[in-house]
């Protein structure tokens, strides 16, 4: 509305301050989970310049609880007081080059996505000052003043605190007990089971900080240190590190960093399974973004290009600078951005080279990329512990077939792809195994279909760098032309003839 207008209307103002007893219930909401609150936790910590963070968590206590110890700047009661506030820092302020903060929410909205008792301990000056919030206590009074406690050394919290210094504490868990409030055995089970993984999280997001003989920081879980995971693995020394490459935008500069991590066969397994994390190579390709050090995005191509069995080595780290926040649309928990279109455009030039040189090299060294089972017609999956089989549409048989689709019918002939893999009728084929397993064969394959099958095949592994000489070797790695090789070999072999 411009000036000009709001003066010829008539306006009258009334108080519509927030209910503080539904608004704070509201903040517990974000979307965050363990991992991410605590590494908004741990974010503060890093800005306030600390050396070193502990993480310590009792999960059989009769009242679990977990809190975060850092020797960083701490407050004095007045910062401590400003600390505590929603919304202490607005978003359009400049911060410090490597404040890891953006909204002035962090401290409060991750520490109510898990409990309902908030306390900070904090030292400076040799000062001691202590704030809770009680979220029972706003919605029995629904106002937003803040507990002072003056006595905090009757806190059991309180030796935790060094000679300076910050105790993030979070009391009365009740997001964190799996449903199990009353089964002491099975929540400290389930919190377990969550700490694990955030540690994985933790061990990610921080890995540059981690890192090294002499780390920026230290990171410890009850006691035991956390060691860095570096996605890139860029200490290895069979990982291919492209030179670095800079795109100049108005707000920063973005650093783009583009690695092809070792086949598995050059690596340990341990290492292997370390860097590809539970969702394994295939899901953790693509864009590793960076802000100040920090990971805030793990993986995924942001649709810029498909994640494929071809590409799943290549990783490319982007460092953006905190200047970039509102570009970049930085959320509240750290977790997601968007890519400026600018960004977008040209990290898809970026992407395209890299992903064409990265399949080159593997052509000239004709090294192979793919894993041996080569092109499986079915996926083999781990999804929230269960073993999944699901139908591979990343296989040429399906691509070749879906490139040639409009984009309607390829959605419905997915559609019906994975409809069929769904209805895979495992009971009855558990079922059947368990009485006669020799009984049980897949399906048979007509002649055409089967050569339509190797052609497409062939044709990939080739484009990929697999020399003529090897395709015999390869196909019949594959689980499907494997089992019925007697029928294949002869179609193989007509083909190679045929060139
Ligand atoms: N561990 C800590 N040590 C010192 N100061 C802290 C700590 N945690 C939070 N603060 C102060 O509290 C403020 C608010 O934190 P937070 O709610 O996370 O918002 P943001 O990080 O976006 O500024 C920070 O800007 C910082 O001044
Ligand atoms: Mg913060």
């Amino acid at each position: 509305m411009n000036d000009a207008l709001d003066r010829e209307l008539s306006i009258r103002t009334v108080d519509a301050t927030p209910y503080a007893a539904s608004l704070v219930e509201g903040h517990r909401d974000f979307g965050y989970s363990l991992d991410t609150a605590l590494a908004d936790i741990i974010d503060n910590a890093i800005t306030a310049g600390s050396k070193s963070i502990k993480l310590m968590a009792d999960t059989v206590a009769e009242e679990p609880w977990i809190a975060l110890a850092d020797d960083g700047c701490g407050m004095e009661e007045s910062e401590l007081v400003e600390a505590m506030r929603l919304g202490s820092k607005n978003p359009l302020d400049k911060r410090n080059r490597h404040d890891l903060g953006r909204f002035g929410l962090g401290l409060k909205s991750a520490s109510f996505s898990q409990c309902r008792k908030l306390t900070v301990l904090t030292k400076r000056n040799e000062k001691i000052s202590c704030a809770r919030w009680d979220l029972d206590r706003i919605a029995h009074c629904n106002d937003w003043s803040l507990e002072l406690i003056d006595n905090p050394q009757t806190l059991p919290s309180y030796d935790l605190l060094g000679s300076q210094g910050t105790v993030v504490v979070w009391e009365v868990l009740d997001r964190m007990n799996g449903g199990y409030a009353n089964d002491r055995v099975k929540r400290a089970e389930y919190m377990n089971g969550e700490l694990t993984r955030a540690e994985r999280h933790l061990r990610l997001v921080f890995h540059r900080f981690l890192e090294g003989t002499k780390p920026r920081v230290r990171l410890s879980l009850n006691g035991r240190e956390l060691k860095p995971i570096d996605p890139m693995a860029s200490t290895h020394p069979a990982t291919q590190k492209d030179p670095d490459d800079f795109l100049k935008l108005k707000h920063g500069d973005v650093r783009v960093r583009c690695y092809t991590l070792p086949h598995h066969n050059r690596m340990t397994s341990d290492q292997w399974d370390e860097v590809g994390g539970p969702e394994g190579h295939l899901k953790t390709q693509g864009l590793y973004v960076y802000r100040e050090d920090r990971l805030i995005i793990a993986g995924g191509w942001l649709g810029l290009t498909r994640q494929t069995e071809l590409t799943k080595l290549c990783r490319i780290a982007v460092d953006i600078p905190n200047t970039m926040d509102s570009e970049w649309k930085i959320d509240v928990k750290k977790a997601s951005a968007q890519l400026p279109p600018l960004v977008r455009e040209r990290l898809k030039t970026v992407i395209e080279r890299f992903v064409g040189t990265s399949k080159r090299t593997y052509r000239a060294k004709g090294q192979r990329l793919v894993d041996e089972t080569r092109f499986p017609l079915w996926s083999r999956l781990q999804i929230d512990g269960k073993i999944v089989f699901r139908p591979n549409m990343e296989h040429p048989l399906l691509t070749a077939y879906t490139e040639q689709l409009s984009d309607a019918l390829r959605e419905g002939f997915e559609r019906c792809i994975r409809l069929v893999g769904a209805g895979l009728p495992i009971e009855a084929l558990h079922a059947e195994i368990a009485g006669n397993a020799e009984e049980i064969a897949a399906d048979k394959v007509n002649e055409r279909d089967l050569r339509e099958f190797i052609h497409t095949l062939a044709l990939t592994l080739t484009d990929n760098g697999v020399p003529k000489s090897e395709l015999p070797d390869v196909l019949k790695s594959n689980p499907f032309l494997k089992a019925r090789w007697e029928s294949a070999e002869p179609i193989l072999n007509d083909l190679l003839k045929a060139d």
